[in-house]
């Protein structure tokens, strides 16, 4: 058997699955029955579309099953409005509840960020989750004794007038680094492939927005990643692994903070050229 098998009572051979095919290795032979080119099925990445665009449900994919491929619902669809205030409203958490996020609420989360697309449908994200307390803090404290080198450039405290309260707050007591959040949920990826960085950006994003919906809030843990970057130290404590170079972690925890409105932004400065 191939990897699509077409079901010929319902398929009308409209051509949709090789038009949509973004490697271009279906093809419809003499206006018969669409299939692989022959000799091409290694070109295939996974992406589903050919499944996903057939209206008459005729074309089966060996990798892409029906049962994790459902029908798109309409009465799920969100209006413009819904859409515009739910992006707007997502919000940096800095106040967390002393509440631990359930092991299942996380595995939600990464459940729909494997939806996120990635550079060539590779899908190499891989999740690090680190819930205890004590190893939160330690990486908190690893990125205030690198934030402390840092600041001994004039030009870095320039450029971030911040860093120098944030050590200072550190210092008396305040968790400035990881907002005393109860979870760090840290994306990463490895070496291998041409857009990491880009994908594990858009899965955290995915989390990101996902994360209101079940209650819960999160933070851009941008610190954290530069000591990360910088520090050899503080990605072993984190645990990233030798041959993963893109990562980003977000905390994560219920939000201890209510907004009523959504700030307003600069414009944007757009060209059309
Ligand atoms: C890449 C990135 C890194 C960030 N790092 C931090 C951080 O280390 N600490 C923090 O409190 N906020 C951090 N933030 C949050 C930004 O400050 C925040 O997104 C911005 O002020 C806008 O607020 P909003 O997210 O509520 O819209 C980060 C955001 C991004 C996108």
């Amino acid at each position: 058997m191939g990897l699509i098998t077409i079901d010929e009572d319902r398929c009308r051979k409209d051509g949709f699955c090789a038009r949509e095919c973004p490697a271009a290795i279906i093809e419809l032979p003499g206006g018969g029955w669409p299939r692989i080119k022959p000799g091409q099925e290694e070109g295939c990445m996974d992406c589903g579309h050919c499944v996903a665009v057939c209206p008459h449900d005729a074309l089966r994919h060996e990798r892409i099953p029906q049962v994790g491929s459902p029908a798109l619902r309409d009465d799920l669809r969100i209006g413009e409005a819904q859409a515009a205030q739910f992006l707007r409203a997502r919000r940096s958490i800095r106040h967390f509840a002393a509440r631990p996020v359930e092991k299942g609420k996380i595995l939600k989360l990464i459940e729909t960020a494997r939806y996120a697309p990635t550079g060539g449908n590779r899908q190499e994200v891989e999740w690090l989750v680190i819930d205890d307390g004590p190893r939160l803090r330690e990486i908190g404290a690893l990125t205030v004794a690198w934030l402390r080198k840092v600041v001994e450039d004039p030009r870095a405290v320039a450029a971030a007038p911040y860093l120098v309260p944030t050590i200072a707050a550190w210092d008396a007591g305040e968790d400035t680094v990881l907002r005393g959040a109860p979870a760090l949920v840290v994306a990463m990826a490895p070496a291998e492939g041409t857009s990491g960085s880009v994908d594990v950006a858009i899965a955290q994003t995915y989390l990101d927005l996902y994360a209101p919906v079940l209650g819960l809030g999160t933070c851009w843990a941008g610190l954290l990643q530069g000591a990360m970057a910088n520090a050899p130290e503080t990605r072993a404590a984190v645990g990233i692994p030798e041959g993963y170079p893109h990562h980003f972690a977000l905390m994560l925890g219920y939000p201890d903070v209510r907004f009523f409105r959504t700030p307003e932004r600069k414009a944007p400065r757009i060209t059309f050229t």
